[in-house]
């Protein structure tokens, strides 16, 4: 269905061109005096100069035409021009029934459906996710939600991180650990081990003691490439290693994902694409888009207008390693084979800014994509601590997701236990789903690209603008739902009534923004919004609550339709909760 200010809009276009003006005149926008009327019209001012008249005497001559408009409770002319507008209830009803009878409250499908590859989580293999990674994985799957629902067909892909140094990192500490390996006899012929000879806990230990030792020492360095390089190139030992990597590490990292719903389509990695290095690396060739710059093959990619200096692409070393940047390009190649999306959007950290840039600019120059494929970058800002720096435990290292999600459960645990009546088991399942709120509305509700500040005790607080929160305004309507339910209510073909008061009309009219919003947050791909719609959506609720009687309204009538509002009050939030990557409890 059409979104409620282009409803407006039509109806005030009709009354413009029935006074002799042009329809196009008639653009509503939301009030930016809410005090006085809860919508605008503008179009008087606009037309004065064409029709050489005074906007007021153009807003009088509408505001005649919408009299006894069944539209509008309210249609003021006002000095020096203005129209100011209200709606009618009845009006605001018929809106409302609308959208609580159409698939997805009525939000417009988009004319073409667009394939979207999201690129996110980034996680990397045998190192474990720490806090930088949960931004990628929470904006990422929020994304991915919002343009499914926005009607788009959406993959989403980890890309994992596993076919660089860190792999040759790993394999030279297990070799200095375990030298005796059949991995390591080159002479072997033999099947290898189906079972891994390291578990997810050593796999961690290893890579950060191997990375810490490559950084003192040089000779350590080399052999941690040279098994990289042996692992690219073949060797069948390190290959039948790294799948045990890859296996145990994946496997950990699907835990960690799952516990905070974040759920990929593909799990691909830089790995999956080096069988089409070669064919990539000689078709840039041929086609004249590469050349060698000091022994390494590069392609230029900084153009006439740049105000900074924007370095070549780089697609091989001199040693003819792949880089970061020619797994990425590989990586465009292979989705464009494959899958042909319309776009592909990055999420990863803005100061990869740069890189992408030159990435982008290298696919579209080589024509690795079509002419008009989309290539996203959405850059996201740090999480950082109370000290305004990036977010470390308390003894200063690196924070594991795994401990950050673990106390933060445990904090929700305690509070929920507080002065409530709850098995134990029952908290435990609670705690979890508001602590994933916690987290996940503590960033979403931040605009992607900027820095914030995590903190916990307000994350997870039950007031303001939290998950929580909004988790407690659903769990809220439920009850009084249950409530209704137990007294003999049904909630099948409810019948609404006019709302009876400001604060039931201040709810409905915050209903009625549910498509514009969303058709918003998928066009801009921006989770912010639909934190800002549902936090002033649970305000107006909440506002409404206290003004109302519900259960104990006496017109069965009348209790009917507040019942109804509450029904379609809950779908939305947990709609837009659904798109956010959480879930509400039934009690807490
Ligand atoms: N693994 C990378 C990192 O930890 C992030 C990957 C982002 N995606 C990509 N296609 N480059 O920095």
């Amino acid at each position: 269905m059409k979104k409620i200010l282009e409803l407006l809009s039509e109806e005030m276009g009709k009354a413009f061109e029935a006074a002799g003006y042009d329809k196009a005149l008639g653009r509503v926008t939301v009030s930016n005096r809410p005090d006085l009327c809860e919508y605008q019209c503008n179009g008087a001012m606009a037309g004065a100069k064409q029709y050489k008249k005074a906007p007021i005497a153009i807003a009088g001559d509408v505001a005649a035409q919408l009299k006894d408009s069944s539209v509008f409770s309210q249609v003021q002319a006002v000095a020096p021009g203005f129209l100011n507008l209200k709606l009618s209830e009845a009006y605001l009803l018929e809106v409302i029934q609308r959208m609580a009878s159409e698939p997805k409250f009525g939000l417009e499908m988009p004319e073409r459906r667009k394939k979207i590859i999201i690129d996110y989580g980034g996680a990397n293999v045998a190192k474990p996710l720490h806090v930088g990674h949960i931004r990628s994985a929470v904006i990422g799957e929020s994304i991915k939600r919002i343009c499914r629902y926005a009607g788009h067909e959406v993959i989403g892909d980890v890309h994992l991180g596993d076919w660089g140094l860190q792999m040759g990192l790993v394999i030279t500490g297990l070799k200095d650990r375990q030298p005796d390996l059949v991995y390591f006899d080159e002479s072997f012929q033999g099947e290898y081990p189906a079972e891994a000879p390291f578990t997810i806990s050593e796999l961690e230990e290893i890579y950060p003691a191997a990375s810490a030792k490559s950084k003192e020492d040089p000779e350590y360095k080399a052999r941690a490439m040279e098994a990289t390089f042996k692992l690219q190139s073949g060797v069948r030992g390190y290959r039948a290693l790294w799948r045990h990597i890859l296996n145990v590490s994946v496997e950990d990292l699907k835990k960690n994902y799952a516990s905070l719903n974040v759920e990929f389509d593909l799990w691909k990695g830089e790995s999956d694409v080096h069988d089409l290095i070669p064919k990539m690396v000689a078709y840039m060739k041929d086609n004249g888009y590469a050349h060698l710059s000091e022994g390494a093959l590069v392609v230029d990619v900084k153009e006439e207008t740049d105000t900074k200096e924007i370095p070549p692409c780089m697609i091989l070393k001199s040693d003819g390693a792949s880089l970061y940047n020619t797994t990425d390009l590989a990586t465009i190649m292979e989705r464009m084979e494959q899958y042909d999306p319309d776009e592909i959007i990055y999420v990863v950290d803005k100061r990869q800014d740069l890189y992408f840039e030159q990435v982008f600019r290298c696919a579209r120059k080589t024509k690795l994509v079509k002419p008009d494929t989309q290539l996203k970058f959405l850059g996201f800002g740090t999480m950082n601590g109370a000290d305004g720096k990036p977010f470390k435990t308390r003894d200063g290292g690196v924070m594991r997701l795994e401990n950050l999600i673990r106390e933060t459960k445990e904090e929700m645990f305690k509070k929920i236990r507080e002065g409530r009546e709850m098995s134990e088991k029952e908290a435990l399942l609670v705690a979890d789903q508001v602590a994933v709120s916690a987290l996940k509305y503590g960033d979403l509700s931040n605009q992607a690209s900027k820095d914030y500040v995590f903190d916990i005790d307000r994350f997870t607080s039950f007031e303001g603008d939290t998950g929580p929160y909004i988790l407690y305004t659903i769990v809220r309507i439920k009850s009084i739902l249950n409530k209704y339910r137990e007294q003999g209510g049904s909630l099948e073909n409810l019948r609404m009534q006019p709302a009876g008061n400001e604060s039931e009309k201040a709810l409905e009219m915050e209903l009625v923004q549910f498509n514009t919003m969303m058709q918003t947050a998928a066009e801009e791909t921006a989770p912010h919004k639909v934190c800002g719609y549902i936090y002033d959506l649970a305000n107006a609720f909440n506002h409404f609550y206290h003004e109302t009687r519900i259960l104990g309204e006496e017109d069965a009538g009348k209790k009917e339709s507040l019942i109804a509002l509450l029904v379609l009050t809950k779908d939305v939030l947990e709609a837009c909760i659904d798109v956010l990557g959480f879930e509400a409890p039934d009690k807490m």
